[in-house]
């Protein structure tokens, strides 16, 4: 291994390793567009990141081993019937083969973001390992080529934007990316009831007509503006998760009521639903409201990030 690791944007060294995060991923809006012979669909999104993530630790070793620690690790139980299947694992067993390289490094997780939840943990995971293992293992441009890009998308529809790790309007089913227009300075209060959501079982509940969403040209000159350009597009699968997870009418009818709340939607195929707010202080205090009427819930006020 090399002495010193050249960095990449959201890789850090560190120790013998190097750190990558995994921030959340939030639709602020999400349109279907249409429907793919083999099931997938194609989709209009604003998607963005929130200052709060997973941490994806990976550091030199004599083979490839996945632990997992942190506040959310207990959910995980569920979503890693076999180990040896899990989305990092699968991710730095095709990037070694692709860089030619031995698959060797002990990486780990740690677990910040509810599982299943509709912000891209699993996704967001899966690009902070192909980051750190292509920083690790002596290339780290490497995440940024076009076969990476394809390795990508075959691991998971979201990916590709969370590989980017920026602002993006995504189309096709995840793999067209245009870079979004600037966004103002905002904050995003993230909440999950605690209920998992399966994807597929959302999509498939969908009903309605197909629509396109427009994405945005101007830039918003702040949070408020924001909001307001953003009521005109949806997200599609609100409706069906709803049906699936009534507590997802609740929780967006709290974040609504909360003083200063600019827009409430839902991420995703949900469950987590986020509010957006023009400071850090209109952010915490509706969190600090929504906590004492639900103290199950999951809350993480953060700031939108615009670079
Ligand atoms: O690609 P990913 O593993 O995130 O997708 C999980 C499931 O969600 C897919 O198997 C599919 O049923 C559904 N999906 C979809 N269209 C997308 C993304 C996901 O139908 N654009």
């Amino acid at each position: 291994f090399p002495d010193t690791f050249q960095q990449a944007p959201g890789v850090a060294v560190h120790g013998p390793g190097v750190r990558a995060l995994a921030p959340a991923k939030v639709n602020l809006y999400l349109q279907v567009t249409g429907r793919r012979p083999n099931g997938y669909h194609e989709l209009d999104s604003l998607m963005v990141f929130a200052d709060v993530g997973d941490i994806v630790e990976a550091s030199p070793a004599e083979d490839l081993s996945l632990s997992v620690g942190g506040p959310m690790a207990c959910r995980l139980g569920r979503e890693l019937p076999d180990p040896d299947d899990n989305i990092m694992l699968r991710a730095a067993r095709r990037l070694a083969e692709l860089m030619g390289v031995a698959a060797k490094a002990r990486l780990h997780l740690t677990k910040v973001l509810p599982v299943a939840a509709g912000i891209g943990g699993g996704s967001a995971d899966a690009a902070a390992t192909l980051k750190a293992l292509a920083t690790l293992w002596g290339d780290p441009d490497a995440a940024d080529s076009p076969e990476v890009a394809d390795l990508a998308l075959a691991l998971g529809a979201d990916v590709p934007v969370c590989l980017a790790g920026r602002a993006m309007a995504v189309s096709g089913i995840g793999e067209t990316l245009t870079p979004a227009v600037a966004l103002p300075e905002a904050w995003l209060l993230l909440v999950n009831p605690g209920v998992g959501v399966s994807t597929p079982a959302v999509f498939k509940a969908r009903q309605g007509d197909f629509s396109r969403a427009a994405p945005l040209t101007t830039p918003p000159a702040d949070a408020s503006a924001l909001g307001a350009a953003l009521k005109s597009r949806r997200n599609d699968l609100e409706a069906p998760a709803r049906q699936l997870a009534p507590v997802i009418g609740q929780v967006l009818d709290g974040l609504a009521a909360t003083a200063h709340c600019r827009l409430a939607r839902m991420s995703g195929s949900g469950a987590t639903c986020f509010g957006l707010y023009d400071s850090p202080d209109t952010a915490h205090a509706a969190a600090d409201a929504l906590a004492r009427a639900h103290p199950e819930w999951w809350l993480a006020p953060a700031p939108l990030r615009r670079g």
